[in-house]
C-alpha cells in the first residue's frame, strides 16, 4: 500500500519539527514546501443563505455561496487551492472525477490528515482531463454535503471547444423545512432504503430559476448532480438537445432522448439549440419542473452544432487479457443492537464487508489489490432493489456491459448501478494508491457502502 494510515501519522510525526509552515498551511507525504502561488483561495465556512424567500438557511459555503464558487482549470495544466477551514468540524476536499495523485484525493487517513478548524492545506494538481467535475468533502458526508459543501469544477478543453456558449446548472435538494431550517440529512430507516431524500430542489441555489438563453444559439448545459441521495430522470420536452459528455468525457454525441437518470454524483454536457427568441422550455425532473428555459433575442449568427469533443488520454482496457474481479452490492440489514451514541448502522456491504465510517483503519482493508498497470474487468453485482451510483476514486473506467439494457461504451466515473442489475466495468490500473469505492447516495455510503482498492 502506498499509503497506509501509519505513513499519514508518521508524515504528521515529521510535521512537528517542520511545524505550521508559512500563512497557516501546513504540508506533509512529501509536498513541496514552497509553492508560493495558488490559483483559488478557497475558503470554507458557516453563511446564512435564502432557499426559501424570507427565510434564512445556515448553510455551510464555499467561497460565501452553497453550491460553492465555480473552480475552472484548463486541460494538462495544474489546479492550486489554497483552501482554508472555518467550518466548526474537520474536514478535507475531493475532487470528484479527477485523476491525481493520491495525497491530493482528500480521503481522511487515506491521502491526508482531516483539515482542522483554523487550518489550510493546499491542494496542487494537474488536470488530464477536460470536463465537467465536481468537489466535495469526505468527511461527514451527510451534513457536509448535505450544509451545501459541493461545487462545480470545469476543466476546459485545451483547444477551443467550439461551444460559444455555456452554462452550469449545479442541482441540488436540500434537507430543509418551510422556515428554511435543515432536517436530518440521514435517517436510518430510509438510510437503509434508498436513501434520506430533501424536499426542495435547487439550480445554482435557486428553486424553479429562469435561465435566460440566446436564441438560435447552441449552449453547452453542463449539469451536475451535487445532491446527497436523488438521482434526476433529466428532461426537456420539446427541446432539441444532444449529449456531448458524460461524467466527464466525451461520447459520440446523440439526442438527449425521453429521460436521463443522474445518479448523485453524475454529470452530462448537454448541446442544446435555443428554439426562437421568447419561446421557453421546461427543464424537468420527471414530471416536476426544474428550471424554465427563456431564449432571448440575439444579434448573433445561428449557432451550429460543435463537433464532437476530443476524447480524454484514457488508457484503454484489454478486455481479452484483463482478470475479472467481482463485486457484490448487497444490503447487510441489520441495526446492530449494540449501536449507541456515535456508532454508524450498517445496513450495507460490498463482497460481504461493511465500511465502517468511525473506523480510521478501514483503509488499511483493502476489499481488492490490483496491480499497478494491470487490466481489469470489475462485474458490479446489484443484489438490491435499490439503485447505486458506484464511484471509483483514481482512476477512470469503461462501461461495456449491463444484463439490463444495450450498452454503448462510455468512460466514466460513477455508474448508476440499477436494481438487481450485473454490469461490467473495465479499466487499466494505472494509478497507485489507495482508492475509494463506493455508493453516491451519501447515506448508503455511510452506512457500509464503500471500500477501498488498492493499486500497487
Ligand atoms: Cu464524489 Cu468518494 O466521492
Ligand atoms: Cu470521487
Ligand atoms: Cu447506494
Amino acid at each position: 500500500m502506498t499509503f497506509t494510515r501509519r505513513k499519514v501519522l508518521s508524515g504528521l510525526a515529521g510535521l512537528a519539527a517542520l511545524g505550521v509552515a508559512g500563512g497557516g498551511a501546513r504540508y506533509w507525504l512529501g509536498r513541496p514546501a514552497d509553492p508560493v502561488t495558488h490559483d483559488y483561495e478557497l475558503i470554507a465556512a458557516p453563511a446564512d443563505i435564502e432557499l426559501i424567500a424570507g427565510t434564512k438557511t445556515p448553510a455551510w459555503c464555499y467561497g460565501g455561496q452553497a453550491p460553492g464558487v465555480e473552480l475552472r482549470a484548463r486541460q494538462g495544466e495544474w489546479l492550486r487551492v489554497r483552501f482554508t477551514n472555518h467550518l466548526p468540524e474537520p474536514t478535507t476536499i475531493h475532487w470528484h472525477g479527477i485523476r491525481l495523485p493520491l495525497n491530493m484525493d482528500g480521503v481522511p487517513y487515506v491521502s491526508q490528515l482531516p483539515v482542522l478548524p483554523g487550518e489550510s492545506f493546499d491542494y496542487l494538481f494537474q488536470v488530464p482531463d477536460a470536463g465537467s467535475f465536481w468537489y466535495h468533502p469526505h468527511t461527514s458526508s451527510a451534513e457536509q454535503l448535505g450544509r451545501g459543501l459541493v461545487g462545480p469544477l470545469i476543466v476546459e478543453e485545451r483547444e477551443p471547444s467550439g461551444f460559444r456558449h455555456e452554462r452550469t446548472l449545479s442541482l441540488k435538494n436540500w434537507h430543509v423545512d418551510k422556515q428554511g431550517h435543515f432536517t436530518d440529512f440521514s435517517v436510518p430507516r430510509e438510510a437503509a432504503r434508498g436513501g434520506t431524500p430533501g424536499v426542495l430542489s435547487t439550480i445554482n441555489g435557486e428553486h424553479a430559476p429562469t435561465l435566460e438563453l440566446p436564441a438560435g444559439q447552441v449552449v453547452r448545459l453542463r449539469i451536475i448532480n451535487l445532491t446527497n441521495t436523488v438521482t434526476y430522470r433529466v428532461n426537456l420536452p420539446g427541446g432539441n438537445a444532444r449529449i456531448y459528455a458524460i461524467d466527464g468525457n466525451p461520447i459520440a454525441p446523440r439526442p438527449l432522448g425521453k429521460t436521463y437518470w443522474l445518479g448523485p454524483g453524475m454529470r452530462i454536457d448537454l448541446a442544446l439549440k435555443v428554439p426562437p427568441a421568447g419561446e421557453q422550455l421546461s427543464l424537468r425532473n420527471g414530471p416536476l419542473r426544474l428550471a424554465t428555459l427563456s431564449s432571448i433575442a440575439t444579434t448573433e449568427d445561428e449557432g451550429n452544432w460543435p463537433a464532437p469533443l476530443p476524447a480524454n488520454p484514457i488508457a484503454e482496457p484489454d478486455l481479452q487479457r484483463a482478470e475479472t474481479l467481482r463485486f457484490n452490492f448487497e444490503w447487510a440489514g441489520t441495526l446492530s443492537s449494540d449501536a449507541g451514541q456515535g456508532d454508524a448502522f450498517t445496513f450495507w456491504q460490498i463482497n460481504g464487508q461493511a465500511w465502517d465510517i468511525n473506523d480510521k483503519t478501514c483503509a488499511d482493508r483493502p476489499i481488492a489489490t490490483l496491480k499497478k498497470n494491470g487490466h481489469y474487468i470489475f462485474e458490479l453485482r446489484n443484489l438490491s432493489q435499490y439503485q447505486h451510483p458506484i464511484h471509483l476514486h483514481g482512476m477512470t473506467f469503461k462501461v461495456i456491459s449491463s444484463n439490463r439494457k444495450r450498452i454503448d461504451p462510455w468512460y466514466t466515473d460513477t455508474y448508476l448501478l440499477g436494481k438487481n442489475e450485473t454490469a461490467r466495468i473495465a479499466l487499466v490500473a494505472d494509478n497507485p494508491g489507495v482508492w475509494m469505492f463506493h455508493c453516491h447516495v451519501i447515506d448508503h455510503m455511510e452506512t457500509g457502502l464503500m471500500a477501498a482498492i488498492e493499486v500497487v
